[in-house]
C-alpha cells in the first residue's frame, strides 16, 4: 500500500521566527494526537532555502520530512543564486518540488531543464517531486490529459526502471493553484489514473503501483479528506493552507478512506 503524503510547500512566505512558531504549534498537534502519523501517512516541509537550516533544526526528532522547492542540476559552479543538490543534502533535506507551475510559468523552465533536474536528484537520492498541470486556457480548451502527459514524458526522460520508484509527481492544474478552484476528485483521480497508465507503460506494473501522486491546488482541511480517499491520489501538496499550524494540522489528520 502507498502511503499518502501530505506536503506543505511555503513557496515565499515566513520568516524563520515564523517558521518555527508554526513548527512548534504543528508538532505540539501532531504529537499530541500521534495516530495522526500512525503507518499510513507521511508529512513533508518545504520552506523557502534561505529557511532549510532554521526548519532542520525545528523539526529536530520529529518524523516530519524536510523538503525543498527548487534546486539546480549541477552539484556547483557558476549559478549565482542557486541551490545545489549536496547543498540540500548535507541539511538533511530528502525531497525536492521540481517543475512547479511557478517555475515553469513565472521563471519560463522548460521540460528540458526540469528533466535535467530530476535526474540529478535521483543521482543524489533526494526524491524529486515532478509536478505537472495545465493552465486554465489548456484546461478549457480540453487539452489537460494531453499537457501533462507530455510534461510527464519530457519530465522522465532518461530516468531508468531503477530509478522511478525513487519519485514521486504532483498533479497541479494550475487554474486551481491559489485560486479557491479546486479540482473534483474525480477530475483529479482521473488524471492521476492516466499519470500512473504512463509509468505502467513505460516502466511495469509493480514501478506504476509504487510511484505516489500527489494532488496539488487550493486543497485546504475541507476538501482533502475527499481527494486523498481517491484510490490513485496518494497525498496533497498544499499551498496556502500550509502556512497555519492548526490548518495543516487538520490536513495531516486527514481521513484516508
Ligand atoms: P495552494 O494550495 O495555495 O493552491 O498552492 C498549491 C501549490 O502550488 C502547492 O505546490
Amino acid at each position: 500500500m502507498r502511503k499518502k503524503l501530505l506536503a506543505a510547500n511555503w513557496k515565499m512566505n515566513l520568516v524563520p521566527t515564523e517558521a518555527r512558531a508554526l513548527i512548534a504549534g504543528l508538532r505540539a498537534e501532531i504529537d499530541r494526537d500521534s495516530a495522526a502519523l500512525a503507518g499510513d501517512r507521511e508529512v513533508m516541509i518545504a520552506p523557502p532555502s534561505i529557511m532549510i537550516p532554521a526548519v532542520a533544526q525545528a523539526l529536530a526528532g520529529s518524523s516530519i520530512m524536510l523538503g525543498a522547492q527548487n534546486m539546480h542540476f549541477d552539484d556547483k559552479g557558476a549559478f549565482t543564486g542557486e541551490i545545489s543538490p549536496p547543498m540540500l543534502k548535507s541539511y538533511g533535506v530528502t525531497h525536492v518540488i521540481l517543475g512547479h507551475s511557478e517555475h515553469r510559468h513565472v521563471f519560463g523552465e522548460s521540460d528540458e531543464l526540469i528533466n535535467k533536474k530530476v535526474l540529478a536528484a535521483l543521482k543524489h537520492r533526494i526524491i524529486p517531486i515532478l509536478c505537472v498541470g495545465e493552465t486554465h486556457e489548456e484546461h478549457d480548451a480540453g487539452r489537460a490529459l494531453e499537457v501533462v502527459l507530455r510534461q510527464l514524458e519530457r519530465g522522465l526522460e532518461g530516468v531508468s526502471h531503477e530509478a522511478i520508484g525513487g519519485m514521486m509527481l504532483a498533479y497541479e492544474p494550475v487554474w486551481a493553484i491559489g485560486s479557491g478552484r479546486t479540482a473534483t476528485p474525480a477530475q483529479a483521480e482521473s488524471i492521476h489514473g492516466a499519470l500512473r497508465g504512463v509509468i505502467l507503460e513505460r516502466y511495469d506494473r509493480q514501478r506504476a503501483d509504487l510511484v505516489r501522486i500527489l494532488y496539488g491546488g487550493s486543497v485546504t482541511a475541507d476538501n482533502v479528506d475527499s481527494l486523498i480517499s481517491k484510490p490513485d491520489i496518494d497525498g496533497a501538496l498544499v499551498g496556502g493552507a500550509s502556512l497555519k499550524a492548526d490548518s495543516f494540522a487538520r490536513i495531516v489528520k486527514a481521513r484516508t478512506h
